[in-house]
């Protein structure tokens, strides 16, 4: 059957937006997970941009197997050879070169007529294509470029050899009827068209980025540019997770599929979520807290009738359990592993063994262990930094309304413990001050962000900190079934990573 291609790019696009830099290895654990939803091409990076990008991309391409890795390039020589450099482990690769081609970036930005433009393009994809077979060409800001042009241009690099023809919706202004009428119109004119994949990627700007790419794929787009969480610049990209469950929900009208595993959606959401510190609106579609949560009356009674009078996703196909209360106080080690791996992980004897102990403390204070406890648990587990070299021993806190907040920390550093205690403006100030204090290190706290993993006053809450000092951000996670505990352990673990 006819399918349309998944090009992830959360690790690029996504990761251009504010706040959502992300180390080498959360790079890693993501594109890992990416290959195992089965997405068609990753893109990991922009290998020129700096020698950070350029060692991620390169460890994702020797690492990660399964999905093409494609690695990004402006159609200039230097960004073309250290992408080809990047990619060249990875089995299946893909460079990825674009240059604008709207007039007011071809004037304003890049000072260069249409023609000059043209011979860079042509340029940039002969360049790719003497170093491997699968070139990109992205025709950057294309939905605000003459038509004619993007066709003249779009002719040009399928000449040089180009694979994949991509037409960027740069500044999220086209609209569905539009953006899927210059698809056909390309599909029909370009010489060479029926040779190479066209491929959407949209913006979010006016919130009509995954209905843009779904016109696009209508007419005749057979790749899907987007991002887990629909993270990216502004207003973000298309949301990977909105393409796939419209694609696979409506296959009755769209008639085409895509490969993913979508059971791995939910997971590669709180991946995501949780390695960048961007919370997911509960609203949003898919992967929000709300998302298969039934509030009215009349909705209850009818998916207790039968599900699908207000239900058109089987939360299961996304990965989510209905039922979810799994682990209690007397669960065994054998239950808790069976059930870790159920989830998704890959656990290692060791990991098993201080997870389990966690669970047992996690027990004792609340009744009922779900699915997403669970999940929170581990993935803290596997993200233990590799220097644990600050670890939260004690804390303790006196606050009230007419008290001020004091908190006292008894943190191991090495070998050693070191006691401290400051007054905040609240309990959490409090315990970061008297962190800084053991430390020595005032890093600037850029956000802090509590969400709790499950209802009830029992949940768990997982507080995630974003922490920079000496040009470097991190973000560090904690979670507890005690808010402030939550706090102070996502600070030290931020403070691991710095
Ligand atoms: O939005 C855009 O134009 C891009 C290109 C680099 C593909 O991200
Ligand atoms: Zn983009």
């Amino acid at each position: 059957m006819d399918f349309v291609r998944i090009f992830d790019t959360t690790l690029r696009d996504g990761e251009q937006c504010p706040g959502a830099a992300m180390s080498e290895d959360e790079k890693l654990e993501i594109a890992h997970h990416l290959a195992k939803m089965r997405v068609d091409v990753i893109e990991a990076g922009f290998p020129v941009s700096s020698p950070v990008q350029f060692q991620a991309v390169q460890r994702i391409a020797k690492e990660v197997e399964g999905p093409i890795i494609a690695g990004l390039a402006r159609a200039m020589k230097v960004d073309i050879e250290s992408a080809g450099k990047a990619i060249q482990p990875a089995k299946r690769k893909r460079i990825h070169t674009f240059i604008a081609s709207s007039p007011i970036h071809m004037k304003h930005k890049l000072g260069k007529s249409p023609s000059e433009v043209l011979a860079m393009a042509r340029e940039a994809v002969k360049i790719s294509r003497d170093l491997v077979e699968d070139v990109e060409f992205s025709a950057e800001d294309g939905t605000r470029s003459e038509w004619e042009f993007l066709r003249e241009l779009t002719e040009a690099v399928i000449e040089m050899g180009a694979t994949t023809i991509n037409i960027p919706d740069t500044v999220g202004y086209t609209t569905p009827e539009e953006y899927g009428k210059l698809f056909a119109f390309l599909r029909d004119n370009v010489k060479g068209a029926e040779k190479v994949i066209f491929s959407a990627h949209c913006h979010n700007d006016l919130g009509l980025a995954v209905a843009n790419s779904l016109a696009a794929v209508m007419n005749g787009a057979r790749q899907v540019e987007c991002t887990v969480n629909g993270i990216g610049e502004r207003a973000g990209n298309t949301a990977m997770e909105e393409i796939a469950m419209a694609l696979k929900t409506r296959k009755d009208f769209f008639g085409i599929e895509t490969n993913l595993e979508t059971t791995h959606i939910a997971r590669a959401s709180y991946l995501v979520k949780t390695i960048t510190g961007m919370v997911v609106q509960p609203n949003k579609a898919i992967v929000g807290a709300n998302a298969f949560a039934h509030e009215s009356g009349i909705h209850q009674d009818g998916v207790l009738k039968n599900r699908e009078t207000y239900e058109i996703m089987k939360p299961e196909t996304i990965g989510l359990k209905s039922n979810k209360m799994v682990l209690g106080r007397h669960s065994g080690r054998a239950g808790f592993k069976e059930r870790i791996i159920k989830l998704g992980f890959d656990p290692k004897p060791d990991e098993i063994d201080s997870a389990y102990q966690r669970f047992l403390e996690i027990a004792d204070r609340k009744k009922e262990i779900f699915d997403e406890d669970l999940v929170t648990l581990f993935s803290e587990e596997v993200r233990k930094s590799e220097s644990d070299n600050y670890q939260l021993e004690y804390f303790h806190i006196n606050t009230g309304s007419k008290t001020l907040p004091t908190a006292t920390i008894r943190i191991r550093i090495g070998d050693k413990v070191h006691e401290e205690t400051a007054t905040g403006d609240g309990p959490v100030d409090g315990i970061f001050k008297a962190i800084d204090k053991t430390t020595g290190k005032v890093p600037l706290l850029s956000r802090l962000v509590i969400s709790p993993v499950t209802e009830g006053t029992d949940a768990m809450a997982e507080a995630s900190v974003t922490l920079e000092l000496a040009g470097k951000r991190v973000v560090g996670k904690g979670s507890s079934t005690d808010i402030i505990e939550a706090c102070g352990k996502a600070y030290i673990d931020a403070l691991n990573r710095l």
